[in-house]
């Protein structure tokens, strides 16, 4: 029987957040085992901000060796740098021009990063979806593990996918966002009620992947909560208890009313110091491979032209047909 195929990516731009892992990276892990998975590096999308282009490059193998630290297997799944196929740019140019300037000014990370990049709104930065959907669609990928705030993304492809397939018979799989409701939304541990982020202003409202397990200690222990020092899941009147609970729900597994029992009768010191432990716990074993894997630049050469290789097939595979389809030769 045919496996499901999936893909998703990371953006190389900045630092990985507690966000990235938990609502991407650890889903990706749980699946390679029954899906056919493409996971990739998504650097023509950082081309949307500034970037310094050393940073940009480090930054793309920082990723990378996240990726294989985390425990993303090389030979069960096909790891690549979005640049390096093709493909990619040009359906990505096919797909602009199926895709509405209507559609695309609804798109809310357009309007929020308009915001933050006030002084560099490009083109890029609003088409940035049709990219996005060039790269899932290519893969005729059924399932596209993302957090929610992807959702949105996944949804534009699904339309630009349907508009395609109504005019030319059926060229693309119709692609399903998988979201897992318990690390959908990291939160900030300063400012609850927005996603964590990698851009962040406050350093404290965000762990990094790369942080020492006393940092991750500190951010914890001075995570905003309420003062009503009762661990109970209540997203709207307790935002900061319930992003804890949720990250600890996440890494451990327990339910939510396992939370609940587990500290009923407890205050938010002890609280936020397992919550912390938990996490350090998590990430123990991925920070103590990730640096000997970064630093084997040879090993990583030989992952990323592997998996364009293979990526290569099935992305020409698709490019082809579209191209065939609408009268590009
Ligand atoms: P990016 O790089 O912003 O984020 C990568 C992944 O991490 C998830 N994520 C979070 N999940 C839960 N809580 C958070 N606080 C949090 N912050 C980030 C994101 O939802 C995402 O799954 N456009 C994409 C990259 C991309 C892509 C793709 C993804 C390019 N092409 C094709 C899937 C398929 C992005 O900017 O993700």
């Amino acid at each position: 029987m045919n496996k499901k195929i999936v893909l998703s990516g990371i953006q190389a731009t900045g630092r990985l957040t507690l966000g990235n892992y938990l609502g991407a990276i650890n889903n990706w892990v749980k699946m390679q085992e029954e899906y056919d998975c493409y996971y990739m590096i998504a650097n023509l999308h950082s081309l949307t901000v500034r970037n310094n282009p050393e940073d940009l490059k480090n930054n793309t193998l920082k990723i990378l060796a996240i990726y294989i630290a985390a425990g993303l297997d090389p030979e069960k799944n096909t790891i690549f740098i979005q640049s390096q196929v093709k493909e990619h740019s040009e359906l990505g140019w096919i797909l602009d021009c199926y895709t509405y300037m209507g559609e695309l000014s609804r798109m809310t990370q357009f309007k929020d990063k308009s915001i933050k990049h006030a002084d560099n709104i490009n083109a890029g930065l609003f088409t940035y979806p049709a990219l996005m959907a060039a790269d899932i669609l290519l893969y005729q990928a059924n399932l596209v593990p993302v957090g929610e705030d992807q959702r949105q993304h996944l949804e534009i492809t699904r339309d630009i996918a349907e508009r395609f397939n109504k005019l030319y018979g059926k060229t693309f799989v119709i692609p399903d966002a998988y979201v897992k409701k318990e690390s959908a939304r990291v939160m900030g541990l300063q400012n609850p009620e927005s996603k964590m982020s990698k851009s962040a202003t406050n350093i404290n409202d965000v762990i990094f992947l790369e942080d020492a397990p006393e940092v991750i200690l500190k951010k914890f222990k001075k995570a905003v909560t309420d003062s009503e020092n009762k661990i109970r899941f209540e997203p709207i009147q307790k935002p900061g208890v319930s992003n804890l609970m949720q990250i600890y729900s996440s890494v451990t597994g327990k339910t939510m009313s396992d939370i609940e029992k587990e500290f009923e009768g407890k205050g938010y010191g002890d609280f936020k110091i397992t919550v912390a432990n938990s996490v350090i716990e998590k990430l123990k074993p991925i920070q103590d491979k990730y640096q000997s894997i970064l630093n084997n630049q040879e090993y990583l050469e030989k992952i990323y032209t592997k998996g364009a290789e293979n990526a290569r097939k099935v992305a020409a595979k698709t490019l082809n047909d579209v191209k065939h389809k609408i009268g590009i030769l």
